[in-house]
C-alpha cells in the first residue's frame, strides 16, 4: 500500500527562485537562507519519495479572479512552470501521478471534501520554489508531484480546521491506494508577510515561532486559530500558513522533528521550514 512517511513545510518566496536561477545562492544576503535547507537536501536524497503531494497556492496565475476553487487537485500527466511575467522559470516540467491523484480525488470527495479536479495547469512559484529548495537544479525532478492548490488569495480562504481535516482525508486516501509508494506531503507558503497596503512589510517573529512550536506538538489546537488571527497577526499573506495544516493533518499525531529553520527576511517574508517524519 502507499504510505505517507514524512512532511515538509517551507515558504515559497519567488525571489528565492530567482536567486537560484541567477546563481546568487552564495551572495551574503542569500547564503544564510540556503544554508537552512542543507539538511533537507541531504535527507531527501536518502528518503527518495516516489510521490510528493505538494500543497501550494496559485497566485492568480493559473486561476484568475474569475474562477477560484477553494481546493483543487491536479490529475494530469505533466505540468509546465508558469510564466508569471518574467518568462517561465528555467526548471523542469513537473510530472504528475494521475492514478494516485484521481484516487485521492474520489476518496476525498466521497469523504465530503469538494475538490476541484484540474487536468491542465501551469504551476507558479508556490510550487516550483519548494521543489528547487529541496532538490536544487536537477535535469528532471526526481519524483512525481501531485499539485494540490488552495485558495488563500481571494477572500474567504478555508479555515485552518478545514485544512487540517482535509489533510486527514488525504492520508486516508493515500493509505487505501493499492501500490507500494513512499509518499511525502509538503505544505508551502508563509510565514508572516504582507505585500500590500499600509502594513506592507509586516513580519511577526513571535507569531511565527509559536506556530512552528505548535504545528509539531499540538496541531489540533493550532488548527482552531480563526482566520482573523492570521490576518491580524501574520499579515494578509500570512494566511498562506493554513496550507501547512493540510500537511500536518496528513501525518501521525506523533512525529519526529528532524529540522526546524526560521530566517528573516527573504524578500518581504519570514521564511520557515520544517522536516517531520512520521513515527511508526
Ligand atoms: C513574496 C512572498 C510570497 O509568498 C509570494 O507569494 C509573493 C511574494 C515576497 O516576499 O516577495
Ligand atoms: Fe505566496
Amino acid at each position: 500500500m502507499a504510505k505517507i512517511t514524512a512532511g515538509v513545510a517551507t515558504s515559497h518566496v519567488p525571489a528565492i527562485g530567482a536567486a537560484i536561477d541567477n546563481g546568487k545562492t552564495t551572495d551574503p544576503y542569500w547564503q544564510p537562507l540556503f544554508a537552512g535547507y542543507d539538511f533537507a537536501k541531504e535527507w531527501i536524497k536518502e528518503q527518495k519519495p516516489d510521490v510528493v503531494i505538494l500543497v501550494y497556492n496559485d497566485h492568480a496565475t493559473a486561476f484568475d479572479l474569475n474562477l477560484v476553487p477553494t481546493f483543487a487537485i491536479a490529475c494530469g500527466e505533466e505540468f509546465a512552470p508558469a510564466d508569471e511575467g518574467w518568462g517561465p522559470r528555467p526548471v523542469p516540467n513537473v510530472k504528475g501521478h494521475p492514478l494516485l491523484a484521481s484516487h485521492i480525488a474520489q476518496s476525498v470527495i466521497q469523504d465530503d471534501f469538494d475538490l476541484t479536479v484540474v487536468n491542465t495547469i501551469d504551476v507558479d512559484h508556490g510550487l516550483t520554489v519548494p521543489l528547487s529548495l529541496m532538490f536544487g537544479q536537477p535535469e528532471n525532478w526526481p519524483c512525481k508531484v501531485i499539485p494540490v492548490a488552495v485558495n488563500v488569495v481571494l477572500y474567504p480562504a478555508p479555515s485552518g480546521q478545514r485544512c487540517y481535516n482535509l489533510g486527514q482525508a488525504i492520508r486516508k486516501a493515500v493509505e487505501s491506494f493499492d501500490e507500494d509508494l513512499n509518499v511525502q506531503i509538503w505544505g508551502t507558503g508563509g510565514m508572516s508577510h504582507q505585500l500590500q497596503g499600509p502594513r506592507a512589510g509586516l513580519i511577526n517573529q513571535e507569531f511565527d515561532n509559536n506556530f512552528l512550536d505548535r504545528i509539531v506538538d499540538s496541531p489540533e489546537e493550532l488548527a482552531k486559530i480563526p482566520h482573523f488571527d492570521y490576518l491580524n497577526e501574520a499579515g494578509s499573506e500570512g494566511i498562506e500558513l493554513v496550507m501547512w495544516l493540510i500537511m500536518r493533518g496528513a501525518l501521525n499525531n506523533d512525529v519526529e522533528l528532524k529540522k526546524r529553520f526560521y530566517h528573516v527576511p527573504a524578500s518581504n517574508t519570514a521564511v520557515g521550514h520544517l522536516v517531520l517524519e512520521n513515527k511508526d
